[in-house]
């Protein structure tokens, strides 16, 4: 039975080709150590890290691609950001959509240093209202954490208008693009963005293991992580430089290869397209499984914008079964639970029972979508 892959909000499956054949290129010909060495097999290797960042820069906007630092994954990239940049008493505004990755290092400043945060609520639909923002921040509000788009609901969180509001404000604001990177157009200057965290293995096609955070030449942050850079070894400080600052201990130029890669495929066929594509699937889905009795499709209605997430609950099967089953017969995987973010669950009302979500990717084809809707009507029939 051929997998149905709906489950690309986690990871995103399958990648280009170009994407295993360039780690394996790095790894047989290039399995140097970047920025370690002068010879010619280290600067090959720095060359990839380069050409990455590069491709980074351009699907972003970003003007200089040492204004990238790479990280593990976007819950590293967001910890770097908000572990580096809060200091003892200053207050910070997110959303009840954000994930446990913004949510617990911003929980673990609370307890530790005193940092205050409000939770501005959303519509059940997970859409939010930036005047309730506006009225959210304070004089000690250092930051404005955002989630670009909720991996449970799947809305899309207006990131202009809230940078508008940050920087009246005189704070700055750090987006979570872990559903958004590849999937939505993001211009780091035109929407105001101070930090983006992004994941290499999801929107950008890239292995898992890779990611990164984009900083504005303006912020400064206390490097989380301090060590060997390959610069300035003499100095027991670490370098001021960018990327070295942020990037201590040797990086996985392998997977770097490969989300350069990816980043190269989302290029190729533009983020734009992929978007309308995969909404377009999603209105598919989302058409098909309300017409089930007893099931509710969760995040924004039919016709409005959202990203390639839909997730549902169902009145008649518990949601870890419906995944189990998609899977063991049907071949078809989705995620079941409650997806590292109990906010937007609770903002769903959806706290309980946790959710099913099938999420698409640029890959997804019309037969898998006809593949997963047949599948849900013959499970509601036989229950
Ligand atoms: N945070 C990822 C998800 O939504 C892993 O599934």
């Amino acid at each position: 039975m051929e997998i149905v892959y709906l489950d690309n909000a986690a990871s995103s499956w399958p990648k280009p080709p170009s994407v295993s054949k360039a780690m394996a290129d790095t790894v047989d010909r290039f399995g140097a150590n970047p920025g370690r060495g002068t010879h010619r097999m280290a600067v090959e290797a720095g060359k990839i890290l380069f050409s990455t960042r590069r491709k980074l820069a351009q699907l972003f906007q970003i003007r200089n691609p040492n204004d990238i630092a790479f990280a593990l994954n976007t819950t590293y990239a967001l910890n770097m950001a908000i572990l580096g940049y809060l200091k003892q008493g200053d207050h910070v505004v997110c959303t009840a959509v954000e994930h446990n990755a913004v949510r617990r290092p911003l929980e673990r400043l609370k307890e530790a240093v005193d940092v205050t945060v409000t939770y501005v609520e959303t519509l059940e639909d997970g859409s939010l209202n930036p005047a309730d923002v506006k009225r959210s921040m304070m004089p000690n509000t250092k930051l404005v954490v955002i989630n670009h788009s909720s991996n449970v609901l799947g809305s899309i969180l207006p990131i202009e208008e809230i940078a508008e509001i940050a920087h009246v404000h005189g704070a700055k604001i750090l987006v979570d693009a872990a559903q958004s990177a590849g999937i939505l157009p993001i211009d780091v200057e035109k929407m105001g963005i101070d930090m983006l965290a992004f994941p290499g293995h999801k929107g950008l096609y890239g292995p898992q293991g890779t990611g990164g955070l984009y900083l504005h030449p303006d912020i400064e942050l206390d490097p989380v992580i301090t060590g060997g850079t390959g610069s300035q070894s003499e100095s027991i400080q670490q370098p001021n430089v960018r990327p070295d600052r942020y990037e201590s201990g040797t990086q996985n130029v392998p997977g770097i290869a490969g989300l350069g890669e990816g980043v190269d495929a989302v290029l190729h066929e533009k983020v734009q397209n992929i978007h309308n594509r995969e909404w377009g699937y999603t209105q598919r889905m989302m058409e098909g499984l309300l017409r089930l009795s007893g099931l509710k499709v969760l995040g924004p209605a039919l016709g409005q914008p959202r990203t390639g997430i839909v997730s549902f609950t169902a009145d008649w099967i518990d949601s870890s079964e419906l995944a189990y089953i998609l899977d063991q017969h049907f071949g078809i995987a989705v995620r079941a639970g409650f997806h590292c973010s109990p906010l937007a669950h609770r903002t769903a009302k959806t706290e309980k029972t946790g959710a099913v979500r099938a999420s698409v990717g640029m890959f997804t084809t019309d037969d898998e979508v006809d593949r997963f809707l047949e599948a849900m009507k013959q499970i509601h029939a036989a229950y």
